[in-house]
């Protein structure tokens, strides 16, 4: 990464403002119920406090308040969580910016300060000057390690990097190292695994990552629009007729290119996604049916295609894996990834990360992106504006 990094500052004694990216699942009780972005930013944060810094200021949006204070989206429960995860007390603020907040910040004992919901104002998201110069007034030396975050041009992401000087956290630099090897000089072969339900969701992903792969497996909702313009029956199956055109141009472009597209032969249907029972694998589709996985003989195909490959990307899971009668896919190509020796898997953010912790095989994958909307936006080729903002290395 062409980034500064905390490691090229000095940062003893000094005031440190962190953005992360707690915005973190909770349930109705506000319980946590996912703290892997908490326990991805602590190397940033234990690295920091090594360093004797003055303060270490935390700030972090949670959901989508829409700049107002929203009791259930106050970032207390998470506090508590990331005290118990460092060991060490950290001090809630009840807001973010003003004359109160630096204060009490300057008076506290407390070395760890994590600040009040950023979105709790609107000038957070449309990136006010004025609201970026009162964060940045806080400290002395910005470091974003929000990599989650880091596609939104906000105020604590894009916006305070022009007020103080502005690095990468190591969560950042991870994301960006594996990441890149996806879209860069990626080793060869380079398979990527694409699912999740809609084809719109993925055109611009498939169009760039179709520049450097050599094979692409597509599952999901998302394969039977293609299979429909390749004139196959797909029965009830999610079908957006609108991207038909799109499907049959994403078909044409992998031929010149030279890129293997692979869909599903075989499929697990059922007649409504209430009525497990009636689930079969099936070759056609029949009217009347929808597939919800793809069957056995699919994934053996894509398990021979995984076997040799030196780089895989997987964005999108190839079946509905939240119910279980239709994981079984899903669940077998996360079982194919982490068995796989030698080979470097990158497991985009949102559902395919929330599959490869549904089946506990986080610890067997190269690298688990923490962002969603942020990993999907890299690997569309897209500039993450929170990344550009920083440092450049000398
Ligand atoms: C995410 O969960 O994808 C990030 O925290 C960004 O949240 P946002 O989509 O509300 O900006």
């Amino acid at each position: 990464m062409n980034k500064m990094t905390v490691k090229d500052v000095d940062l003893k004694g000094k005031k440190v403002i962190v953005r992360v990216d707690f915005n973190v699942p909770q349930d109705d009780n506000l319980n946590i119920t996912d703290d892997n972005r908490i326990r991805a930013a602590l190397p940033t944060i234990q690295y920091i406090l090594k360093q004797q810094p003055k303060k270490l200021i935390l700030m972090s949006h949670l959901g989508r308040p829409e700049g107002q204070v929203v009791e259930s989206m106050r970032l207390t429960p998470i506090a508590t969580r990331l005290e118990k995860l460092l060991g060490q007390k950290v001090l809630m603020l009840d807001d973010c910016v003003g004359d109160k907040v630096k204060n009490a910040i300057e008076k506290s004992s407390e070395t760890v300060v994590m600040l009040e919901n950023l979105r709790f104002y609107k000038e957070e998201t449309k990136n006010n000057p004025d609201f970026c110069k009162k964060l940045a007034d806080l400290a002395e030396i910005y470091v974003n390690d929000a990599f989650g975050t880091a596609h939104r041009a906000h105020a604590s992401t894009e916006g305070i990097a022009k007020c103080i000087k502005a690095v990468a956290g190591f969560l950042l630099e991870k994301e960006i190292t594996y990441l890149s090897k996806a879209t860069g000089n990626p080793q060869k072969p380079y398979v990527v695994i694409l699912g999740g339900a809609k084809v719109s969701d993925k055109i611009m992903l498939v169009e760039n990552l179709m520049n450097k792969a050599d094979t692409l497996l597509i599952g999901g909702g998302m394969a039977y629009t293609f299979l429909k313009a390749l004139g196959q029956n797909i029965g009830n199956s999610i079908l957006e007729k609108d991207k038909l055109d799109v499907a049959k141009n994403i078909i044409e472009k992998a031929k010149q290119k030279n890129v293997k597209l692979l869909f599903p032969v075989d499929h697990l249907v059922v007649k409504a996604i209430d009525q497990p029972e009636t689930k079969k694998v099936v070759k056609d589709i029949e009217d009347g049916w929808l597939a919800l996985d793809v069957g056995p003989e699919t994934v053996k195909q894509f398990k021979d295609v995984l076997a040799g490959a030196k780089t895989i990307v997987w964005n999108g899971p190839v079946g509905m894996f939240e119910k279980e009668e239709y994981a079984s896919g899903t669940k077998a190509i996360a079982e194919c990834l982490a068995s796989l020796k030698g080979a470097t898997t990158i497991i985009g953010g949102g559902d395919s990360a929330a599959a490869v912790a549904e089946f506990k095989l986080e610890d067997k994958m190269s690298h688990i992106s923490t962002g969603g909307g942020a990993s999907l936006e890299y690997l569309e080729g897209k500039e993450l504006p929170g990344i550009t903002a920083l440092a450049d290395k000398k």
